[in-house]
């Protein structure tokens, strides 16, 4: 029996961090992908082969590889769940860059858990989502779920830990995604921004009541499909990111070039590196690209995924 998923990078337009504090994030999914493909086998084993490496493991043994641990999880489990006397082979193969803000793991552990979860039953795209939150709470323990949340269901989806909304309009703007290269822990990310919050309680208080602010901005703006008032609003997102300590010399360097010909721009995901999105208009690509040159790092244009969680 061979089951196959694939599930979509994503990105935070609005509200990462603030996110973790109840503040509601406007996430958006983009069009690079994650395929994986799960097959039961006769042997007692769990076995992954992806670009993090390789392992084959008994089903009572443990893998070595941390980045593997969700799906070392997913695996056991539905084996478990569903009396399975064999084991399983799972295969993920990826066009997301890895560790860098674009939710790979998020997506890795959604189409895993469509995938593996397939090879036994057809669960609703709500429980996926769920069993795919618990896999990535095996690396990072306080995920909001954001990330799992939107790279199940695709397009726009306004998060917050009580659920999410997702925004039925389909804006079709340009997205440049630019790849620092420098990767990051998300957890480490995160503590570092609880520090902030610890030793600057009011200001940190303040500043998650403007960015509930601005992503009640942010609605009007995508319903107007004012992408000029998005491009303001990205501006003064990356205000307060840095405010809280998640920027550096690299990334502002990077958002200083690429705001010249964008109509804003700045971190996506946990930053400490990663990667920065920017709205732009169509005809302002390829010049934002090239001025981007002197960096020697990934850039490429991007748009929103709609189709979200796709099982095969
Ligand atoms: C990471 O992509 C987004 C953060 O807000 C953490 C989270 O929401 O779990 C930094």
């Amino acid at each position: 029996m061979i089951s196959k998923a694939s599930a979509p990078a994503k990105i935070i337009l609005f509200g990462e961090h603030f996110v973790v504090y109840d503040v509601k994030a406007i996430l958006a999914t983009i069009n690079k992908r994650i395929t994986v493909t799960s097959e039961t086998t006769a042997e007692p084993t769990i076995s992954i082969q992806s670009q993090l490496g390789d392992i084959k493991i008994g089903i009572l043994e443990k893998n070595t590889i941390p980045e593997l641990r969700p799906f070392e999880f997913l695996a056991k489990k539905m084996i478990k769940e569903f009396s399975h006397k064999g084991g399983i082979k799972i295969q993920i193969e990826s066009d997301i860059p890895y560790g860098v803000g674009l939710g790979s793991s998020a997506a890795a552990c959604v189409a895993s858990a469509a995938s593996i979860s397939g090879l036994f039953t057809k669960y609703s795209k709500d429980k996926i989502c769920k069993l795919a939150i618990e896999a990535e709470k095996t690396i990072f323990e306080n995920t909001s779920g954001a990330d799992c949340t939107v790279c199940t269901f695709g397009g726009i989806i306004e998060y917050d830990k009580s659920g999410y909304q997702k925004i039925k309009l389909e804006p079709d703007f340009n997205l440049v995604i630019v790849n620092s290269e420098i990767i990051h822990r998300t957890k480490d990310v995160v503590s570092k921004v609880l520090q902030f919050k610890n030793n600057n309680a009011a200001r940190f208080e303040e500043l998650c009541v403007k960015e509930s602010e601005i992503i009640r901005k942010v609605k009007i703006a995508i319903e107007q499909k004012d992408y000029k008032a998005l491009g303001s609003l990205i501006k003064e997102n990356q205000v307060y990111l840095k405010e809280i300590g998640v920027s550096n010399d690299t990334l502002d360097g990077i958002i200083q070039t690429v705001d010249k010909t964008s109509y804003g721009s700045k971190i996506t995901g946990a930053g400490g590196g990663g990667c920065i999105i920017s709205i732009a208009e169509e005809s302002a690509i390829d010049d934002i690209i090239r001025k981007l040159d002197k960096y020697q790092i990934q850039c490429f244009a991007a748009k929103i995924d709609y189709r979200g969680l796709e099982t095969f």
